[in-house]
């Protein structure tokens, strides 16, 4: 049982470097958080902080309802994987894993030890390896015993800094589950920070997106997808990101439409009654649409901006169309290429006519001086 609170914390390095400001979270037990955020927004600064292995320079961190400011690392039970690993060379696997366990007071006997060695090496599937080296082992296979050694300590919290990012892609991939599996496995509240999108919207309960030391959002994965609370996080979430265009929304009795690019579209389903419901009247608007929810329209018509093909960028399963409206401005279409006519797909060249349409339901509404979403 571990839950964890932050209240208004925040860092101040010296040279009065704000590097977190006024950071709120309250972590329940079990749950699985992700911190993200571009270099340098505060990530592994508040991770430390929650290890204390940084002062804080304001506010409080509970651990289970108890203070912890002013106790040692050593004394908050938890347990911190970084991104470098930082194994012990000269020492095998085993000794690796049972290091931190051979320092405990009272002392642990060897049964106990090799117990949780072996038993977490088996979690891990690294019981073959537990005599080698660390030298003798590949990337993923170090990060399985960095993650041993953290999890041998049967830690309530379990901190994780951007463990994965020196493995090439396919491991990531394969890290990325087996941390989803670890996960049901080993019984901690989890604190998991990387740069990388996928891994957030794959691996948290909540995602914690942070820029410049402050909180931008704190939501599920679909939560940040679907409504994200402003331009920042609309941007980084979603890949390619989301496009946007500066926009009229126009309420027009019952109905809103928005127009941009000399075209007008209506907004429907959920976005269309949430305007209502919040009483929103016509005004300007940043729209942002996602390149997967716009589509190829057959021709010229009312519902559909005229652009021109810049450049085609082949996925495999999909079109990455990278085109510009009439007006010049840049957007991107991603289309799935498994019912594309061939012949339209080879007629794809620089500067073909491509008819650009979005669906109602699928646009996001900001508000352009505060950035902020107009309906949350
Ligand atoms: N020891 C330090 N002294 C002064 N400033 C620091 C120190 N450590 C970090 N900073 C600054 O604090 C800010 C936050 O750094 P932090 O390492 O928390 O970012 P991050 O989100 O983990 O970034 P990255 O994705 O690059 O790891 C940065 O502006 C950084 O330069
Ligand atoms: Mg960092």
């Amino acid at each position: 049982m571990a839950t964890l609170k932050l209240t208004n914390v925040k860092k101040i390095y010296d040279k009065n470097v704000v590097a977190v400001h006024d950071f709120n979270l309250d972590v329940a037990d079990k749950e699985f958080i992700v911190f993200v955020g571009p270099s340098g927004c505060g990530k592994s600064t508040t991770l430390r902080m929650i290890a204390g292995l940084e002062e804080i320079s304001d506010g409080t961190i509970e651990i289970d309802g108890e203070v912890v400011n002013d106790l040692q690392p050593k004394d908050r039970n938890i347990a911190m994987v970084f991104q470098n690993y930082a194994l012990y060379p000269h020492l095998t696997v085993y000794e690796n894993m049972a290091f931190s366990l051979r320092l405990k007071k009272p002392k642990m006997s060897e049964d106990e030890i090799y117990q949780r060695v072996t038993n977490a090496a088996q979690i891990l599937g690294i019981t073959e390896y537990l005599t080698r080296k660390p030298k003798q082992l590949s990337g993923g296979q170090r990060q399985r015993v960095a993650i041993g050694r953290a999890m041998v300590r049967d830690s309530k919290v379990f901190l994780m800094d951007e463990p994965l990012s020196n493995l090439d892609a396919k491991l990531r991939n394969q890290m990325r589950a087996e941390i989803i599996l670890l996960r049901e496995k080993i019984d901690s509240t989890f604190i998991y920070v990387t740069h990388d999108q996928t891994e957030a919207m794959t691996l948290g309960d909540r995602i914690v997106i942070m820029k410049d030391g402050y909180i931008q959002q704190v939501d599920t994965p679909q939560g940040v997808f679907d409504m994200p609370a402003n331009l920042f996080v609309a941007g980084f979430i979603g890949a390619p990101q989301m496009n946007f265009f500066d926009a009229q929304l126009v309420k027009d009795g019952d109905k809103y439409f928005v127009e941009t690019e000399g075209h007008r579209f209506e907004v429907t389903g959920e976005k269309g009654k949430a305007l209502k419901e919040k009483g929103i009247e016509s005004r300007k608007i940043t729209l942002g649409v996602r390149p997967e929810h716009m589509s190829l329209a057959a021709g010229k018509s009312e519902n559909a901006l005229e652009c021109a093909l810049e450049v085609n960028e082949m996925m495999g399963s999909e079109l990455h169309l990278h085109v510009t409206t009439e007006n010049g401005k840049r957007i991107i279409v991603r289309v799935p290429t498994i019912s594309m006519d061939e012949k339209f797909r080879h007629s794809l060249h620089h500067g073909t006519p491509i008819y650009v349409t979005f669906e109602g339901k699928a646009m996001h509404f900001f508000d352009p001086e505060t950035t902020n979403n107009i309906l949350l």
